[in-house]
């Protein structure tokens, strides 16, 4: 429809840059451009490196994803960004980006939470979100419950990994194993060929007394680092496809138990699971197993909606416009701690008056 806000979201809290362009709930372009490989030969994220490749490929990006769209930037309804949580500099290049072009071409900068954008984007792929959801967000940095009765203004923590992040998880085994970085990938293709059950790796805090919804893979990982060593130091041959299997079940197996728990817990009949280890194939296939015994609902993105992306601002800077949120001030911070609690970051004075900005700039840019 097209009296629905056509919105542009700019992403940068990590590696990747991402420029989609969304109408309502509808995805037009979905630009992305990774600096993954340069940061591969150092086993994980150089924010520096990654500052540097988000403003080689900012503008280039943006002209990509508004030409995939088939729009002018010129009838954009707002500009989104994540304005965090995330690596400080690298959100910082997109949240000056952002704030560029939305006072160039006079449209409302919406400052919103990366987080809260991982869930907003499975209007996508699902349409409206349904209220409430319980969400699962599982990726490199971080692993998180989350509760959801209004995408734009309540997103209630329900629990957090205390260490490592799930896809943290992946990843360091991974370079245990010798497989490469990122990890998560490729020790879900070893896994397919593995057993599962092979080796009884531990299932942190899942005990009486620990917490329903926390979760903690950093025992995981040693206990599965050790048992590598054991095996190396014998002089025996690391079994990789059942290692890979066995770990990956551990992981999967405590995210998915508290994700159903905690809907059962709250009377929530709707789960949504994002990040970068949404794309998981056994973490998908074992969710869906649960949540049909349970009668929940399942709603996972595809892998591409997953993973950091710039649709996934957009599907959230356009359900800002959309239920009237307020714009975010010019004085908007990239704020690498921003808490989830808040899903977007509204300008103080709640009067931003977008009418004044000069509007005739921005025909220069784009006309
Ligand atoms: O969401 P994302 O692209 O970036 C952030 O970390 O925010 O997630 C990347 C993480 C990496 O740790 C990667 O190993 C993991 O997601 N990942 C996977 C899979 N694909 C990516 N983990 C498990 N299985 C996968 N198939
Ligand atoms: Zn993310």
């Amino acid at each position: 429809m097209a009296d629905e806000p056509l919105v542009l979201g700019i992403e940068t809290s990590c590696d990747e840059t991402g420029v989609g362009v969304v109408r309502g709930t509808t995805l037009l372009a979905d630009a992305v451009a990774s600096s993954v490989d340069e940061h591969a030969r150092f086993g994980g994220v150089v924010p520096e490196v990654a500052s540097r490749a988000h403003l080689e490929a900012m503008v280039p990006t943006i002209d990509r994803a508004l030409k995939e769209a088939g729009v002018s930037a010129r009838d954009l309804d707002g500009i989104a960004v994540t304005a965090g949580p995330g690596l400080a500099g690298a959100l910082l290049v997109g949240v000056s980006a952002a704030k560029a072009y939305a006072y160039a071409l006079g449209k409302p900068l919406y400052g919103v939470n990366h987080l809260a954008s991982h869930i907003c984007v499975d209007q996508l792929e699902h349409g409206a979100l349904p209220e409430p959801t319980m969400a699962l967000l599982v990726s490199g940095g971080h692993s998180s419950l989350l509760l959801s009765s209004d995408i734009t203004s309540d997103v209630r923590p329900m629990g957090a990994t205390i260490d490592d992040a799930a896809g943290e998880a992946f990843d360091k085994i991974a370079r245990v194993l010798n497989l490469g970085f990122p990890g998560g990938p490729v020790i879900d293709r070893y896994a397919r060929e593995g057993d599962p059950g092979a080796i009884a790796f531990p299932r942190g805090l899942t005990g009486p007394r620990d917490p329903a919804y926390d979760f903690s893979f950093s025992g995981l990982k040693t206990a599965v680092a050790r048992w590598i060593e054991a095996r190396r130091a014998a002089g025996e041959e690391v079994p990789v496809r059942d290692v890979a299997a066995s770990f990956q079940e551990a992981v999967v197996d405590v995210l998915t138990r508290k994700a159903v728990r905690a809907c059962k817990d709250e009377g929530v009949d709707h789960l949504m699971i994002g990040g970068g280890v949404a794309a998981n194939s056994r973490l998908r296939a074992l969710a869906q197993e649960r949540c049909e015994a349970a009668g929940i609902r399942l709603r996972v993105p595809r892998p591409k909606l997953c993973t950091d992306n710039g649709a996934m601002v957009a599907a959230l800077g356009a359900e800002m416009v959309a239920r009237n949120r307020p714009a975010s001030d010019w004085d908007l911070s990239a704020d690498s701690s921003l808490p989830v609690t808040d899903p977007h970051v509204p300008g103080t004075a709640h009067t931003h008056d977008h009418d004044h900005v000069h509007e005739t700039a921005g025909e220069n840019l784009y006309s």
